[in-house]
């Protein structure tokens, strides 16, 4: 299902704009985290959500569907960024904030990083999807509306 949703996806991707295949190339072949947040664009990751939008509004305000509002959620301490939204106990108590290598984490596999979530979601494999997709989300906060997307912490020079 996801599957048929990416590719359908790509397909209306394709006609517009990148869909990340010249990323791809020039990321090679095991590309760090930041890295890949150095290329990630909001824009593609924007059209990425729809695989989310089931689930999750992301705009200043909004409402909760089956999952809480995200607007503001990169750097919010998990569970907090929804007021209104009942969040699962598990989710509540893993600490720290929604850092975007903390997000990565999670769009791959969310019941492996917090078991008894109540996001029945499976994960992204693609690590350049999941950077688009944060990239967006960085975008979706006031601070966002006003700054550029940050890029993940480079990683220490080679
Ligand atoms: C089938 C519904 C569903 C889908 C699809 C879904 N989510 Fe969720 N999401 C949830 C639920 C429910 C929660 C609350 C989890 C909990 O409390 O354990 C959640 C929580 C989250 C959180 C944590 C929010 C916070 O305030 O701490 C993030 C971030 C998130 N989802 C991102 C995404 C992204 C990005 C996608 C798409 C790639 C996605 N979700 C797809 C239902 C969904």
């Amino acid at each position: 299902m996801i599957y048929l949703l990416a590719a359908a996806l790509a397909l209306v991707v394709a006609g517009c704009s990148d869909d990340g295949e010249e990323r791809r190339r020039s990321l090679g072949r095991s590309p760090s985290f930041s890295d890949l947040m150095q290329v990630a664009d909001p824009a593609r990751g924007g059209r990425l959500f729809g695989t989310c939008a089931a689930c999750h509004m992301a705009g200043p305000g909004a409402g909760d569907r089956n999952g809480p509002n995200l607007y503001g959620v990169v750097g919010q301490p998990p569970g907090e960024t929804s007021q209104r939204f009942g969040y699962t106990a598990a989710l509540r108590s893993l600490g720290g904030v929604w850092s975007p290598e903390r997000l990565d984490t999670w769009l791959t596999a969310p019941a492996a990083m917090v078991p008894g979530t109540s996001m029945r979601f499976r994960g992204i494999s693609d690590p350049l999807d999941r950077a688009d997709l944060i990239a967006y989300l960085q975008t979706r906060s006031a601070r966002g509306s006003v700054r550029r997307p940050m890029p993940a912490q480079p990683s220490a020079a080679r």
